[in-house]
């Protein structure tokens, strides 16, 4: 997605534009010091603690812990996609988005638009048809919906036949193309199509900009499959869109917390009763992805599945993937029913003010963990205790720095009986693995972070990219045996392919890496050798050398330690290095 727009394009865009100014448009600041403040516009909080630093092009949240550059600022305030946001920014810089020539990108883009369009086409028939259908409307009576939450939902109704869509649409090239790519109709081995949806109430599936992109079919009477889906498209990717989302931002303009659950009948359902804030997760687990686009939207989930096993271990995935993705100022909670009911029978039975009491008394995320880890693990002996705290480390591991990781370690800690300073080095110790033991702790802005020579080093060429030019890193680097050393090399490098590259478009290049949260942090560190400037270039060699002597010393330990022979010439460079004093 990202490789349509160039990258030095967008390392441009980014120089070009001033974080202060965008922010300030949406969320006005003070100046405070050397930077900007102003109350978390990701979280609610009576006293300032979102400072963006005009310098570095970076703003961050002590509270939530949320930062970002430019780019991801207008995704999460704005909800909008990588793309969007380039977009957005570009226009405000009035500049037009150049798309990579005879790339895929430029293709793909075009190749989409005939796809929205039949999918609007085919909706608008489907809703056409539901007035000539008693059947039909006569099941959607007596499932309690109006035909005004049916058509704020869209919903529809495909005709008993084989060639509905083509008999309205046309049998043109184009038409055929764009209705087989979106799955509206199937290809038979003889070349002949049929409807894919045939004598069923279609569900529009609409994305973030209400664009329908594929549809559910629920079958009126009994018989399998009860529902029938889009397949997966170019437009339509199941794990990654939640049905009813578009509608909830389009009812509500402050959207306090969005229910998540399994079926499309639960939302609508729920709509109809008058809680207009349920998503589906398109009757899969829930995933991460899903997650992250929901809090961008609400600050507070509430998990409902049914109360059945199944729904238990739905629930269960869906904790694991909020975990990873969780971070201050965000709740998510889970809400369990009654065996053999789901949120529509639910909602129906006992009306809104029942329902909306349960979500009240939903589980804490904290609560229902704790619970499921006690009922697999018998904690009423040591190894039982120690089982749940492995299980429940490997959990919280996946968890970004947070409050609320100290409080979850804190908890543990006490149904553990183990000291949580214990608990905390065993996690970190497994992300550590091939780090000496931290030398100092340093908080950045609010997160401890380990400090030692490797993390100063980045720190230093991310906050000051121009190093790369003056001093590069060794090659050896690439493959080095300290963790950490191969990042710089890859820092160097980009670098290289830019020299003039700021430190937040650098951080861009590292969007959805497994560095980027590291990164993230070590553009804020604040120690003695960042803020000294004046010789920050022998600063920034001298800790180069160290560290490719550290790593050579290291190696050539590990390779004794584990029994290997070393050569001639690797003895000597033992000795010499033992002898310099590094042992
Ligand atoms: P459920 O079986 O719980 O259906 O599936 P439901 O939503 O309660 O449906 P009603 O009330 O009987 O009409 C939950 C979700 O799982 C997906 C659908 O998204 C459904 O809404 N599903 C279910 C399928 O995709 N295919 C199926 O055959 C069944
Ligand atoms: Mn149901």
């Amino acid at each position: 997605m990202a490789g349509l727009i160039p990258q030095n394009f967008i390392d441009d865009l980014i120089s070009r534009s001033d974080i202060v100014e965008v922010i300030n448009a949406r969320v006005p600041l003070k100046r405070k010091g050397k930077e900007f403040t102003a109350c978390c516009p990701f979280h609610n909080e009576k006293t300032p603690s979102f400072t963006v630093s005009e310098s570095k092009q970076f703003f961050y949240c002590f509270g939530c812990h949320a930062k970002g550059n430019v780019i991801g600022f207008l995704m999460d305030y704005e909800h909008l996609s990588y793309v969007d946001a380039i977009e957005s920014l570009a226009a405000d810089a009035h500049l037009d988005v150049p798309h990579e020539d005879n790339g895929q990108g430029n293709k793909n883009r075009e190749d989409k638009q005939p796809l929205y369009d039949i999918l609007k086409q085919a909706a608008e028939l489907f809703q056409e048809e539901l007035k000539t259908s008693q059947r039909a409307i006569d099941y959607l009576k007596q499932r309690g919906l109006s035909g005004e939450i049916a058509k704020q939902f869209k919903i529809g109704y495909a005709p008993d036949g084989w060639d509905f869509l083509i008999s309205r649409l046309g049998k043109s090239k184009d038409h055929m193309l764009a209705l087989s790519k979106t799955g509206l109709i199937v290809t038979k081995e003889n070349n002949k199509t049929y409807d894919r949806f045939r004598d069923r109430i279609i569900f529009p599936i609409t994305d973030q900009r209400g664009r329908i992109i594929g549809f559910g079919g629920r079958i009126l009477d009994q018989g399998e499959p009860k529902y029938l889906n889009s397949p997966e498209n170019a437009v339509f990717h199941k794990g990654f869109e939640l049905y009813g989302l578009y509608e909830t931002k389009m009812a509500l303009r402050k959207i306090e917390r969005i229910i998540v659950v399994e079926g499309y009948m639960d939302v609508v359902a729920l709509a109809q009763s008058g809680i207009n804030y349920a998503v589906a997760s398109l009757g899969t687990a829930t995933t991460t992805e899903q997650i992250q686009k929901t809090f961008r939207t609400t600050h507070e989930i509430i998990f409902c599945y049914d109360g059945d096993n199944a729904g238990k271990k739905a629930a269960w995935r869906a904790l694991e993937n909020t975990l990873s993705v969780i971070r201050d100022g965000m709740i998510a909670k889970f809400l369990f029913l009654p065996e053999k009911e789901d949120p529509d029978t639910m909602v129906r039975k006992e009306g809104k003010e029942a329902f909306e009491q349960r979500i009240k008394n939903a589980t804490a995320l904290s609560e229902f963990l704790f619970e499921h880890l006690k009922q697999e693990c018998d904690i009423s002996s040591k190894e039982g205790q120690a089982q749940l705290a492995s299980k429940a480390n490997k959990l919280i591991q996946k968890m970004h720095n947070s409050l609320f990781k100290d409080l979850l370690i804190e908890e543990l800690s006490n149904i553990v009986g183990l000291s949580q300073q214990h608990l905390e080095s065993k996690i970190s110790s497994s992300e550590e693995k091939n780090i000496p033991p931290p030398k100092k702790i340093k908080p950045v802005r609010g997160q401890q972070i380990l400090i030692n020579k490797t993390r100063i080093a980045i720190a230093l060429l991310i906050q000051n990219p121009a190093l790369a030019t003056q001093h590069k890193v060794p090659d050896n680097f690439k493959q080095a045996f300290k963790k950490g050393l191969s990042l710089l090399y890859t820092l160097q490098k980009t670098i290289e392919s830019n020299s003039e590259i700021s430190s937040a478009a650098l951080l861009e290049r590292f969007r959805g890496s497994e560095h980027e949260n590291a990164l993230h942090t070590l553009s804020m560190l604040q120690t003695p050798e960042t803020e000294n400037t004046d010789n920050i270039l022998d600063v920034y060699k001298d800790i180069i050398e160290r560290l490719s002597i550290e790593d050579r010393y290291e190696f050539l330990t590990s390779k004794l330690e584990a029994g290997k022979k070393l050569t001639e010439d690797e003895m000597e460079e033992y000795k010499n290095l033992l002898q310099s004093g590094l042992g």
